[in-house]
């Protein structure tokens, strides 16, 4: 049999090595060690590192790349960013927009980071972000998979026409009920805003990703609602709860009692390290909290935790470069992750586990799976992490879409080395 592609000598996140993978068709067709059979290209992996693509579970496209405009976040504050992005809104067109967030799938692409959550502001009554992202998730479709959240930025009620923007962005084809609880009036006004639209996404079979708890005020308890209502209308599996952060603050009691009932409603949990860390604590003097939600917890009780990026050069984050790796190291330091164990499972954090809250089908090095996937310069998926390791080729449905040349820098130096490779100095553990 022939195959379009194969890629020779890979290492597996289980740890397997010397494996080949032959793809057919846009899909994997075989993984086994020492594969005989021909194919039209041949691509050498060198025993290096092999995963499915990176899978980015929140992010905001709309806004992405437009650092500066019209002027910077001074506070550095959750406020101070929506203050901004409102004053921002206006001034930008549809098409301004598409073409910064294709600029920014660019950049993803040859980051191996193949699928993307994004979040679109409804809280403008042209919707030209949700008529730019629709174009976008349209225009990126072959080699990106990009899913939309109908995001109300100003609240649910605290805008008055949030629900009904919000409602013709689903129309429009928008795929998942977004929200923002904490950004109400009142916390009643908040629940209720969880209610209404965990109740609009069951009546449309949608998926619910929702900004909730994003403060340290230990007593915005949106999340409670969220998953009291994900079990009340049979949502289970199919809602987000994103950032989380006012967890960080709970009282513990509280939490033992929380963390089950999540985990019965199905509830994911989509921490977004570099913001949280960044944004959250800023009303603290010392000790400052550190803004994240409880990952080993919640992890061990059997959620599913998925990583974000959230913004990159944004009113909200001056940094970023759409590398989920970037993210899997903060979320593994903020997280105390340090076991090989728990470092291991950070790469799963923006892999795998985003891929199931997104629901993507035929995620995975599998004979069947789409065949999707990113040759690193590592070893293992702890190498990878701890180098932010190059992408030293993308694949996309069989096809080489990204390739960078690998990271090696040549030495001047009396009775030493020529070069370094990075990745040549993990120790034997
Ligand atoms: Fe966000």
């Amino acid at each position: 049999m022939s195959f379009d592609l194969i890629v020779k000598n890979a290492t597996l996140a289980d740890g397997r090595g010397g494996i080949d993978i032959a793809c057919k068709d846009g899909r994997i067709a075989a993984v086994e060690p020492g594969l005989e059979a021909e194919a039209a290209q041949m691509i050498d992996a060198g025993g290096q590192f092999v995963t499915p693509p990176f899978v980015d579970p929140h992010f905001h496209l709309d806004a992405t790349l437009s650092l500066g405009r019209p002027r910077m976040n001074v506070s550095g504050t959750l406020l101070e960013g929506i203050a901004l992005w409102g004053e921002l809104k206006p001034l930008q067109s549809a098409e301004e927009i598409a073409a910064r967030a294709l600029r920014y799938c660019d950049l993803a692409v040859s980051q191996g980071l193949l699928a993307v959550r994004s979040h679109v502001d409804v809280c403008d009554d042209s919707l030209k972000g949700v008529e730019a992202l629709l174009e976008v998730r349209r225009q990126v479709a072959p080699y990106l998979d990009l899913q939309l959240v109908a995001f109300p930025q100003d609240g649910l009620y605290r805008d008055p026409t949030a629900e009904a923007n919000l409602i013709r962005a689903l129309d429009m084809g928008v795929d998942v009920v977004g929200g923002i609880p904490h950004f109400e009036r009142t916390m009643a006004a908040g629940a209720a805003s969880v209610t209404r639209l965990c109740e609009i996404a069951a009546e449309r079979g949608l998926r619910v990703d929702m900004h909730c708890d994003e403060t340290d005020d230990p007593m915005s308890r949106h999340v409670e609602t969220l998953a009291f209502e994900a079990q009340r209308l049979g949502l289970q599996g199919r809602v987000a709860g994103s950032h989380l952060t006012s967890m960080h603050s709970m009282d513990n009691y509280y939490v033992s009692k929380l963390i089950p009932l999540m985990a019965e409603a199905g509830v994911a949990v989509v921490p977004n390290p570099l913001i949280n860390i960044m944004i959250q604590g800023r009303h603290d003097s010392y000790p400052r909290r550190r803004g994240m939600t409880r990952v080993r917890e919640l992890r061990d009780a059997g959620l599913t935790v998925a990583f974000g990026s959230d913004c990159v050069m944004d009113p909200w984050y001056s940094l970023g470069s759409a590398d989920m790796l970037e993210v899997a190291a903060m979320g593994l330091h903020v997280g105390q992750l340090s076991s090989r164990a728990d470092m291991a499972w950070c790469l799963d954090a923006v892999t795998a586990n985003p891929a199931a809250v997104m629901g993507l089908e035929g995620y995975g090095i599998a004979p069947g799976c789409n065949a999707d996937m990113v040759i690193l310069q590592a070893r293992d998926a702890i190498e990878a992490i701890r180098l932010k390791a190059t992408r030293l080729k993308v694949i996309r449905r069989g096809r080489l879409i990204a390739e960078t040349p690998a990271r090696i820098a040549r030495l001047d130096l009396d009775g030493r080395p020529g070069a370094v490779n990075p990745s040549d100095y993990a120790p034997d553990v």
